[in-house]
């Protein structure tokens, strides 16, 4: 078999949230389909990075009071953590906020200048007077032009479906400020792709791209017609990279994003003494005899701009073209969206706080076809998998074999099995046929029929009952060293999914996993070592007790209180309450406690109060959109500048407060006696706005 040299990519996370179980359909996919390359003996390396410029990471960093470089440094730190969590294995994971990207684009730029591709036009578009911004589409709100109905967003009614462009909604207001936007006009930079509508025809279509479900989409809906030219600049304000030729212009961020591949591998290529060319510009590269592969694996929202603006982008510059890209669909949970109020919004970390990872990989192997079907996560389906076919199926065959040959040794010579090892290394062939074409769906199908014939056999010899009679030591000796090697065998086939369970087996009998050919001979000879635990069964409650983790706080269904005017000394927060405290409050039932809704809030501004002397008024974030105004009683230990972006801990459930300044919709947690003496209490690093407190 010829080694080829692939270069592999997944979609670049936006820098302005967390990874959530959506997005790991794509990491997960990706992932397996590297470790499936690597175990060939391919030359295959995985790129990502963090998608970090734009509008909304700019409001997003306006809003908490911080940078935008502080913002995407946590949110990066998150992520990595977040993917090393469920075994997502990056060779790079970049930034495109990068020297390196900075430098790509700047190239890339200048090769389509030169070739003639940017044109400047004039652009009206609905401006922010207030935050002195121009407005993306998502950011203004107005009545529907078609329908009347209120509260739309700028491009599209959800009411009755209708497009339009922002500066047709009535009464139009600005999401950022509140203020009326008003319409101004700016020149923008375009690239020209229906120059390259010839070559973009004859590269989708080739049929060895693209999915065809893929080809016929974009032949039905863009290249029956002339290409629109593709703006790809914003003027100032905006987070990103500057137009060199352009002062006062920015590139899109849908322009840097892509090139972030590149700029990803090139950072790689410095830390591994590789060639970038070898990778991104074959006609430059040293070994040319040997071409690179470049696969994109995307969900299908993204299609467009990596089907027809990034080829295009990549052929107008000189660069190597995708080999493939390959399109997933959307996950569902329980046949619906996934969805903050039911809980089905899960992030990457609250999903690791209960559940193993190996569950999901599975799960989601099990579901994915090369084609662009929508997957769906069924709760019951999910441990159902888990537990019959991971726990009770794979596992299984190695639990039940191996407690009998701990600190013994595989027999010299592999027995007569009745042709199991050999029939399951003939399916070797039709298994990596099947990883290539992203049918993982069909790798586990054919898995789970070599399990199943494995525990048949076991389940007919049963070695539980001949280890009883001591006469029968070799036979038990001879059906596990059996049973150990299908398990072996199975766990090749599925490493690409399950690498720790590769480790484990490695460990368990003697000799590493290393190879896609270690299916095709049987171990022997090797020692077996004492059997250890490998993969819990899941019960439904775990599950379900993350579902709750994932359901935001009942923060918006407060009651109204009474009026009070309680004057700032008296506030709920004031160093005072805590004075006179007891050195250990009556006891209260753990129901009791749990009442209490305690949550990490980050502190998105914070103000004096006019008139008040201990107070500060805060604004805190939940999360996401979820805002909570509150008046805390620590002045005399902390100003305002020193509050702005920390997280503190908040009581999320405490009925509102009507005080003398405002209404007061929390409570934040902090220790000391007052005066100087305030500590307020903050989570480690690491922890989310919106998490509960246990
Ligand atoms: N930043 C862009 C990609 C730039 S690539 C040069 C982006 N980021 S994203 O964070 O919104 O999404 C990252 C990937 O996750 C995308 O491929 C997207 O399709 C995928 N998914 C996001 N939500 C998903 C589901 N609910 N289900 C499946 N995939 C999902 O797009
Ligand atoms: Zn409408």
């Amino acid at each position: 078999m010829t080694q080829r040299r692939i270069l592999v990519t997944a979609a670049l996370p936006y820098a302005n949230g967390h990874i959530h179980i959506g997005h790991l359909v794509e990491y997960i996919q990706t992932d397996i389909w590297v470790r499936f390359q690597k175990l060939r003996g391919h030359k295959c390396v995985f790129i990502c990075a963090d998608d970090t410029h734009g509008t909304a990471i700019m409001i997003r960093a306006r809003q908490e009071g911080r940078s935008e470089e502080a913002l995407i440094a946590d949110m990066r730190e998150a992520h990595i953590r977040d993917f090393a969590g469920f075994d997502i294995e990056f060779d790079n994971y970049g930034s495109t906020n990068s020297e390196a990207n900075r430098e790509l684009c700047h190239e890339i730029w200048a090769a389509l200048r030169k070739n003639g591709y940017i044109t400047e036009q004039s652009v009206t578009q609905l401006y922010d007077p207030k935050a002195g911004t121009f407005l993306a589409d998502r950011f203004v709100k107005g009545t529907c032009p078609k329908c009347q109905a209120e509260n739309q967003y700028g491009d599209n009614c959800e009411k009755c479906g209708s497009t339009y462009s922002p500066a047709d909604l009535i009464n139009p207001t600005s999401t950022l400020s509140g203020a009326t936007p008003e319409l101004r006009s700016a020149n923008h930079l375009f690239v020209s792709i229906e120059k390259l509508h010839g070559f973009l025809e004859e590269w989708t279509q080739s049929g060895e791209h693209l999915q065809s479900e893929v080809a016929n989409y974009l032949k039905g809906h863009f290249l029956g017609e002339p290409l629109r030219d593709w703006d790809v600049s914003r003027p100032a304000p905006y987070f990103g990279f500057e137009i060199s030729d352009s002062p006062g212009n920015f590139w899109y961020v849908w322009f840097d994003a892509p090139i972030g591949y590149m700029a990803s591998t090139k950072e790689w290529c410095q830390k591994h003494g590789e060639n970038f060319d070898d990778w991104w510009r074959d006609d430059k590269s040293q070994f040319s005899d040997l071409k690179s592969e470049i696969h994109h694996f995307i969900g299908k929202d993204i299609t467009y701009f990596h089907t027809l603006f990034w080829p295009a982008m990549l052929k107008a510059s000189g660069f190597n073209l995708p080999a493939k890209v390959h399109i997933h669909g959307f996950l569902t949970v329980g046949g619906e969206k996934m969805s903050k109020s039911k809980g089905t919004f899960v992030q990457a970390a609250t999903y690791l706080k209960h559940l193993d990872p190996a569950y999901l990989r599975y799960y989601y192997a099990s579901k994915l076809g090369p084609r662009l079907d929508d997957l769906d996560l069924s709760l019951d389906e999910f441990v159902d998998k888990a537990n019959k076919q991971l726990v009770g199926g794979v596992v299984n065959i190695a639990s039940r074999t191996a407690k009998f040959l701990g600190g013994k040794s595989l027999c010299e010579t592999y027995p007569a099995d009745g042709g199991l090892f050999l029939f399951a290394a003939a399916a070797h062939e039709s298994i990596a046929e099947a990883y290539e074409r992203c049918d993982y769906q069909a790798v586990i199908r054919t898995c789970k029929e070599l399990c199943d014939r494995a525990n048949t056999f076991l389940d007919e010899k049963a070695p539980w009952t001949l280890a009883k009679q001591p006469d029968k030591a070799e036979e038990v000796r001879q059906i596990c060293s059996i049973g150990l090697n299908l398990f072996r065998q199975i766990v090749v086939y599925l490493a690409p999914v399950l690498p720790r369970l590769v480790q484990q087996a490695g460990e368990l009998l003697g000799a590493p996993i290393t190879r896609w050919e270690d299916a095709q001979s049987p171990l022997t000879g090797t020692p077996v070592a004492n059997f250890q635990h490998m993969l819990k069964r899941v019960e439904l409650k775990q599950v379900q007790s993350m579902i709750d983790d994932s359901k935001p706080a009942e923060l918006l269904t407060w009651v109204e209180p009474p009026e009070t005017s309680a004057p700032a000394a008296q506030s709920p927060d004031g160093p005072e309450a805590l004075e006179k405290e007891p050195l250990v409050a009556d006891l209260c039932s753990i129901d009791d406690f749990t009442k209490i809704d305690l949550r990490v809030a980050r502190v998105v501004s914070a103000s004096h109060v006019e008139g008040a002397d201990k107070l500060v008024q805060l604004t805190l974030s939940l999360g996401g959109e979820l805002r909570r105004n509150v008046f805390a009683g620590i002045k005399s230990a902390y100003t305002p500048e020193l509050l702005v972006g920390r997280l503190v801990i908040v009581v999320a459930n405490l009925a509102p407060r009507k005080m003398r300044f405002g209404v007061s919709e929390g409570m934040v947690c902090a220790a000391g006696g007052g005066g100087q003496e305030i500590f307020l209490l903050s989570p480690d690093s690491g922890a989310v706005p919106g998490q509960r407190v246990h």
